[in-house]
């Protein structure tokens, strides 16, 4: 999955396309940064901003190339195109690469060891129209960006509450999410919930219909095969993203 996701990333944000080694680096580098975060800090230190500064331009680097060759079919060439700045392609490039890695490789992974846990896998192989509905369940019950994070700019009321300049609201998603239940598809989909784990708003997830493509192309591919069990499983500790560190599916 860091394999696929970083190729994705890289081929969007015009990166040279990198090797499974040099993938794994940028991931590992990413992760450091998001596990950095703390729900109860709203800020990070100055070392901290400092350590960011350094990863991300040494991940981004590249892009000031496809910047500078103005591609149009890369994110920075595009950008260029539309009379926005370097400095403003590579936030979006550095966005692209945390928010579109971390999250896919969290979920795949509890997604398919879902469907093979609840006997799903079984059933999809036999009716493949109900592969969204197992996907967006799957998405329901994960919650992979179990968290919203916002700073309040000026004293307000939110839903009735108070909420001060400076403070730190933390919109638990996954809390609303779980409120419905046990993982099953079956249950038709909640209009209230809409997808609320792509966020809401503004902000809402711009990767969306890329993420959706990459969870069908693996979850597809893994249904034209035989017999497959989970032979191990490990937790990722000290993550900011719940996933698996390490889960072993077995073929035949
Ligand atoms: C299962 C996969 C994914 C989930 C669950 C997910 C979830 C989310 C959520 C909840 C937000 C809103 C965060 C907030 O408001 O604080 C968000 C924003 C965003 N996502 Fe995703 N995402 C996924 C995959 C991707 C992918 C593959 C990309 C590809 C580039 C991506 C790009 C973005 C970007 C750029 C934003 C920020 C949008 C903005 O602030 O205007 N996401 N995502």
């Amino acid at each position: 999955m860091k394999d696929l996701a970083g190729a994705v990333i890289c081929a969007l944000v015009g990166l040279p396309s990198a090797d499974r080694a040099e993938l794994a680096r940028a991931f590992a580098a990413g992760t450091a940064m998001t596990s950095m975060v703390r729900l109860g800090r709203p800020r990070l230190t100055p070392s901290q901003v400092a350590r960011c500064r350094s990863v991300l331009a040494d991940l981004t680097a590249p892009a000031v190339r496809a910047y500078a060759d103005g591609d149009p079919s890369t994110v920075p060439g595009r950008m260029r195109e539309l009379g926005l700045t370097e400095s403003e392609a590579l936030g979006a490039v550095a966005a692209f690469v945390l928010t579109g890695t971390e999250t896919l490789v969290s979920y795949v992974p509890r997604l398919i060891a879902l469907a093979i846990d609840t006997g799903w896998l079984a059933r999809l192989s036999l009716d493949r129209t109900r592969l969204d509905d197992v996907v967006n369940e799957g998405l329901r019950f994960t919650v992979p960006s179990p968290v919203m994070l916002r700073s309040v700019a000026r004293d307000a009321f939110v839903g009735g509450k108070r909420v001060k300049a400076g403070e730190r609201v933390v919109i638990a998603t996954i809390s609303c999410a779980k409120t419905l239940g046990p993982f099953d598809p079956d249950r038709p989909h909640s209009p209230a919930l809409r997808q609320l784990w792509f966020g809401a708003g503004a902000h809402f997830c711009l990767g969306m219909p890329l993420a959706y493509a990459e969870i069908r192309t693996v979850l597809e591919t893994l249904l034209g095969l035989d017999g497959l069990s989970i032979v191990e499983r490990r937790v990722a500790r000290r993550v900011l993203i719940p996933a698996y560190e390490r889960l072993v599916v077995r073929c035949g």
